[in-house]
């Protein structure tokens, strides 16, 4: 699957403590062709962004791995979606979720499996990242899910390198998942909301 739907309305709503999680979001955004709403440092979005939230077809949640799950950030606008789980506003959308931290596994998985509960809570449909894993002896740092994660993408950056230094090919699986959810919405927009 390598183009993705422009009449497909993708939202990633993210947190990011220090950038890097937010160049994971923009990739993500490239290939869905989707929008940002970044989550500020309180923890807040704007009406707008809830707005376009529940005008979406597709909701994409981004946070960093921060002591083993999303950042307390995120967390705060996860319990702020309550408002529109109470009146079922995002039932039936698409979900996906994304993910960056420090060390190779740092505990991202639980930060996914989040994300996918969350979306579980809205009545949403979860996607997948359905991109092989790069795990042989050739594998380079810039392969595609070099992180081997099935539920969506991972990326990795270390400690100390800044947001211009994370892997290409951490960046590529992020936009290819953002092309897979907006083709994912797609036909679930066609037969639920014509
Ligand atoms: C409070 C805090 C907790 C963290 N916990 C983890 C962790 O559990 N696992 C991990 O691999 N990295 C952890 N890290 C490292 C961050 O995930 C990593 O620096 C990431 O790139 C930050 O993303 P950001 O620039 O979008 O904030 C932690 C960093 C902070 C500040």
């Amino acid at each position: 699957m390598t183009t993705s739907n422009p009449s497909t309305d993708v939202v990633v709503v993210y947190h990011s403590g220090y950038g890097h999680t937010h160049r994971m979001a923009q990739a993500v955004a490239e290939g869905a062709r989707g929008a940002l709403l970044a989550i500020d440092a309180e923890g807040n979005l704007s009406e707008e962004a809830w707005a376009a939230l529940d005008a979406a077809d597709a909701i994409i949640f981004g946070a960093p791995t921060y002591m083993g799950g999303p950042s307390w950030q995120f967390k705060k606008f996860a319990d702020a979606s309550s408002k529109p789980w109470f009146s079922a506003k995002w039932q039936d959308k698409v979900f996906g979720g994304f993910t960056n931290s420090a060390s190779l596994n740092g505990d991202k998985l639980n930060t996914l499996q989040y994300f996918a509960l969350l979306a579980g809570q809205h009545g949403g449909l979860w996607v997948s990242l359905a991109i092989k894993p790069s795990n042989t002896k050739s594998s380079m740092r810039d392969d595609v899910n070099r992180m081997g994660s099935y539920i969506g993408p991972m990326a990795q950056s270390d400690a100390d390198a800044a947001p211009e230094e994370m892997s290409v090919g951490d960046l590529e699986t992020a936009r290819l998942y953002g092309v897979r959810v907006a083709d994912m919405a797609r036909p679930h927009k066609s037969t639920e909301r014509v």
